[in-house]
């Protein structure tokens, strides 16, 4: 730990007693300044807080990363000595004063997650190559997109700063956390001791620490970012060379997981020329027995990946990186790099469903949610043939819309187009023709949709037989987005 236990203990007396969580912050704040932090506009705060009292002191070092006087410090921090503070690095010797040395982040209702300064507060000094990723856009979208359902065992893999590991306990009896860095897992155990949690810290490369174990859930913001495979920052880095660090826990992920147990990650892949890049990500899963959803979410051009990475660890103006970066990807043909969320389950069925696809719409939190009822939906189809399907009734999704785009013509409007769009969920949308348009229109829960089919064919000059062959796989596909949901009596 960064601390001793007894100055864990202190440092949370002193958190606690100040009030430092999000909500005393906001409480002292108020809503604009608040807002403002959160855009990294520090003026209000700072006016809000020019009182040295032990909470106005602590947001002023750990929110606005002012230098403020060593008394106010120390009295903020007290009853944790300050001898170790300084000594744990929590704060530094900065000008005439003290200053935070780690991003000490009051997270959630009353939680706090320790990991280091980003680059861009302190630039100009190097990030540490074992730096300790704070609570980012990626962190975050792995934090939305768990499943959240009540477990036995959890697993973080590669836990840094521990933020996984933390709402994992929340539905998890045991959580276990790994990391390759010595220096993440102190930071790892210094998170879980302040919020009062006890995990299973272990190190060790990827899997090798739980190696013939298996677990309800596993989760993991692995350093998924794509290159030559060289490892300067542990947390943006696997060491593997391109999307192969995707790959590998894909073929790790029978070994990891219990009957029915879900492993999630994230990813990034390169989308090579000549190369359809769903197929290329389909191939990880193929001979897993595993059923695979992986949704793309971002497309980004290399140019724009190497800035942002390069951005990231504060060399963005290192030519040479960039040029040796761009080389690699102009070498192996990589037209873009697509992120996205990959969601494994071991369903124990024999033949496993594996989907691969473009989801870049804003989706309605919470992400895990839907992660849980997409595999909910296979699940019914899985044991459903088309007679069964047809067998059953079904209810649009709620709100679902109708868009047309028609043209003027001699007769009056043509209609070009049909969409079906979703407001709540997934918000999937989705072109369909004048038929599908009907089947979806009459299912308002009342006629077991073999019933609706006869209607239609009978209205449609086609036979009930060609057209349930022909509806089969497309309703099928209408379930597995939520377009249309079963009836359960
Ligand atoms: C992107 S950070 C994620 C941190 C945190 N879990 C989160 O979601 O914010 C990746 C973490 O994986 C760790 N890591 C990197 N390579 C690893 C490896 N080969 N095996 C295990 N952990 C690794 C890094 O030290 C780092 O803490």
């Amino acid at each position: 730990m960064l601390l001793s236990p007894a100055g864990v203990e202190a440092l949370r007396t002193a958190l606690t007693r100040a009030d430092f969580t999000s909500n005393g912050i906001a409480g002292r704040l108020g809503a604009q300044a608040t807002g403002a932090v959160a855009r990294n506009d520090f003026r209000a705060a700072l006016r809000a807080t020019e009182d040295r009292d032990p909470l106005a002191t602590l947001i002023r070092v750990f929110i606005c990363d002012q230098t403020e006087p060593e008394a106010a410090v120390a009295a903020a921090l007290a009853p944790l000595d300050l001898a170790e503070a300084l000594a744990g690095g929590l704060v530094e010797r900065h000008g005439d004063g003290l200053r935070a040395g780690v991003d000490l982040e009051p997270y959630g209702d009353d939680w706090w997650v320790l990991a280091d300064v980003p680059a861009s507060a302190r630039p100009g000094r190097p990030l540490h190559s074992e730096h300790v990723l704070g609570i980012g856009g990626a962190t975050q979208t792995l934090i939305g997109a768990t499943v959240r359902r009540p477990v036995q065992t959890a697993l973080d893999l590669g836990t840094g700063s521990g933020v996984q590991a933390l709402h994992l306990a929340t539905h998890a009896d045991r959580v276990t956390a790994t990391d390759v860095s010595e220096r993440a897992l102190r930071f790892a155990a210094t998170t879980a001791a302040l919020n009062g949690q006890d995990w299973e810290l272990l190190r060790g490369d990827l899997v090798a620490p739980v190696a013939g174990r298996r677990f309800d859930l596993v989760v993991s913001n692995p350093p998924f970012v794509v290159g030559p495979g060289t490892t300067t920052h542990v947390y943006r880095d696997s060491g593997r060379v391109g999307d192969a660090i995707g790959a590998e826990l894909a073929a790790a992920a029978p070994g990891l997981l219990t009957e029915g147990g879900t492993m999630q990650y994230l990813a990034n892949w390169v989308h090579v020329a000549g190369e359809e890049w769903h197929e290329r990500v389909t191939g990880w899963f193929a001979g897993t027995g595993l059923d695979a959803w992986v949704i793309q979410r971002e497309v980004a051009d290399p140019m724009a990946y190497v800035n942002l990475w390069l951005t990231d660890v504060g060399e963005a103006t290192d030519p040479q990186r960039m040029a040796a970066w761009l080389d690699w990807f102009d070498a192996h043909k990589v037209e873009a790099i697509g992120f996205g969320i990959v969601s494994l389950r071991r369903s124990g069925h024999a033949d496993p469903v594996i989907r691969v696809e473009d989801l870049r719409q804003r989706v309605e939190p919470p992400m895990g949610d839907r992660v849980a009822t997409w595999f909910d939906r296979q699940d019914f189809l899985r044991v459903r043939d088309t007679d069964a399907l047809l067998a059953e009734r079904y209810r649009a999704a709620e709100g679902l819309q109708l868009r047309q785009e028609a043209t003027m013509g001699d007769e009056g409007w043509a209609v070009d187009r049909q969409v079906l769009t979703m407001p709540h969920g997934l918000r999937w949308s989705e072109e369909v023709d004048p038929l599908v348009l009907a089947l979806v229109g009459g299912c308002d829960g009342r006629l077991a949709l073999r019933d609706q089919l006869a209607l239609l064919a009978a209205a449609h000059d086609v036979t009930r037989q060609e057209l349930a062959e022909a509806a089969g796989p497309i309703v099928a596909h209408l379930i597995e987005r939520g377009i249309i949901e079963p009836v359960t009596a």
